[in-house]
């Protein structure tokens, strides 16, 4: 009986220590980023919606074309969105810099 306390506790304990460390990692979700603001005209599989491709998206699988931008170019594009093309909105004020970054690796591995 009494060890099914201290079960229960420790797993309480730990289970504080993930959430609040979860917290502090100041943990990233790509994947969910990506499926809230950027999947409406990426599409799902980076190929991108009609949407997005009305307004110009790229598809993210096509290897020649990710080779073609530098990871610099991604996060410039993706906080600055492009000035020659009003489809594209800025995100750098919807975004943190480290989300933005974060972002780079989940767009590159849609052509792995
Ligand atoms: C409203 C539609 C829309 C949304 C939402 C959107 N994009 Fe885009 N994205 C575009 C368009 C259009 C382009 C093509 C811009 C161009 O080259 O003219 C583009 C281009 C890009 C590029 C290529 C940039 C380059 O330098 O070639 C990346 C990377 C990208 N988007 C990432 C994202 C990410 C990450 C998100 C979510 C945070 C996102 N996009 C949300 C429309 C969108």
């Amino acid at each position: 009986m009494r060890s099914r306390v201290v079960v229960s506790l420790l797993f309480l304990v730990s289970m504080c220590c993930l959430g609040f460390s979860n917290v502090y990692a100041n943990d990233i979700d790509a994947l969910e980023i990506y499926a809230e603001k950027c999947a409406l005209c990426h599409g799902e599989d980076g190929k991108g919606t009609s949407t997005g491709i009305d307004f110009g998206v790229k598809d993210f699988t096509d290897k020649e074309w990710q080779a073609s931008r530098t990871d610099d170019e991604f996060v410039h594009s993706i906080t600055h969105g492009n000035p020659d093309n009003d489809n594209y909105l800025p995100f750098g004020d919807m975004l943190s810099e480290e989300e933005i970054v974060a972002m780079v690796p989940h767009v590159r591995a849609f052509a792995h």
